[in-house]
């Protein structure tokens, strides 16, 4: 019989799709989130949910020990760059001194297995795209380097025997589960399809595209969106193959291996959505590499993942449908 996963942060974008893909496939699953930025309603009923800190060591070893978890999807932290360029005390505290925590009680509790959500942020601003693992991984913000620190960490851990991990690379994830159970969240949303779509339901008057003098064919920043579903999916393989083989630790790249310009993806949103979205040209963002688009290779034939959400079109309207459902529910409770 399937072991129980823990889903730190399973209250979250990422963290809840991947739990409703653990709980579709029949895996017994518990949740430990803070709530900072997450939410209940995008957790299963069945599904318990512990309202705790990950950095609470002695906490979660009780959790884990309560629930006999047999591996953790570890997703809980923080994942705005800018905001890691503002406060970066606060994301090294928050992902890499909380997952040091996490680990520590995994050992303790006799966790073995750990995937781990990591970002095409350790690549820092590659040479060439696609980037494939092996590129070398130099952070040009905070973020990146609270990521790259924790991976370090899980791999000389790794080495000594006591766990097997996989780092998963993610690229620009966006959209929202096919069947509508969940989506992106959070307030004060800053990623582009999260605010182009509030742009789109009414919610905010325009869009910023972050600068327009990018090394680019359109001159805006170009990023390898992945549907959230498919990713999850991809979750639910890795976690197999820590199980399968306790010996074996990787780290593989999540996204299609295509780029999408800023104002490409606002071009399909307003086909998407039938009326454009207003644009306002402005300045670059700190901390904003010019391309990242992903060498799949390995999650491919490694994993056997077969991308099932790919179509840009696909994405947006899921993003988008998910966004005018959270508009009624907001409508309804104002009235
Ligand atoms: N952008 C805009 N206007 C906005 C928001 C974003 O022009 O209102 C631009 C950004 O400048 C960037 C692109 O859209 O060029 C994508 O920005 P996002 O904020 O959506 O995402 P990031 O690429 O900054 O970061 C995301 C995740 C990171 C991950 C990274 C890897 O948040 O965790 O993708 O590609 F590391």
């Amino acid at each position: 019989s399937k072991p129980t996963i823990l889903v730190t942060g399973g209250a979250g974008y990422i963290g809840s799709h991947a739990v409703l893909a653990l709980y579709d496939a029949g895996w017994p699953v518990v949740v430990v989130d803070n709530l900072s930025n997450g939410s209940r309603e995008v957790v299963p009923d069945e599904v318990p949910l512990i309202e705790t800190d990950i950095g609470d060591a002695a906490a979660m070893r009780a959790v884990l020990k309560e629930h006999r978890v047999g591996a953790i999807m570890h997703f809980a932290g923080s994942i705005v760059v800018p905001e890691s360029v503002t406060d970066p005390h606060f994301y090294y505290r928050n992902n890499t001194v909380a997952s040091h925590a996490l680990l520590g009680a995994a050992m303790e509790a006799g966790v073995r297995h750990l995937l781990f959500s990591s970002t095409a942020a350790t690549y820092g601003a590659p040479e060439t795209v696609p980037i494939d693992e092996d590129a070398p991984t130099r952070p040009i913000n905070p973020y990146g380097w609270s990521k790259l620190m924790t991976e370090q960490m899980l791999r000389d851990v790794a080495a000594t025997g006591a766990i097997n991990y996989g780092a998963l690379r993610y690229f620009n994830v966006a959209g929202a589960d096919p069947k509508g159970r969940s989506g992106q969240i959070g307030k004060g949303a800053t990623h582009l399809l999260k605010v182009a779509c509030e742009a789109a339901v009414g919610k905010r008057s325009h869009v910023d595209v972050f600068g327009t003098d990018y090394p680019t064919p359109d001159g805006t920043c170009i990023r390898d969106y992945i549907h959230v579903a498919d990713l999850a999916a991809a979750h639910v393989l890795a976690l197999e193959a820590l199980i399968a083989d306790p010996a074996e630790s990787f780290t593989f790249n999540c996204g299609y291996g295509r780029g999408t310009s800023v104002l490409e993806m606002l071009e399909m949103l307003d086909r998407v959505n039938g009326t454009p979205v207003k644009r306002v040209l402005g300045p670059r963002r700190a901390g904003d590499p010019p391309q990242l688009v992903a060498a799949n290779r390995r999650l491919v034939e490694r994993l056997g993942w077969q991308p099932r959400f790919a179509d840009t079109g696909t994405i947006i309207e899921s993003a988008l449908s998910w966004e005018r459902r959270l508009f009624q529910k907001e409508a309804a409770v104002c009235a």
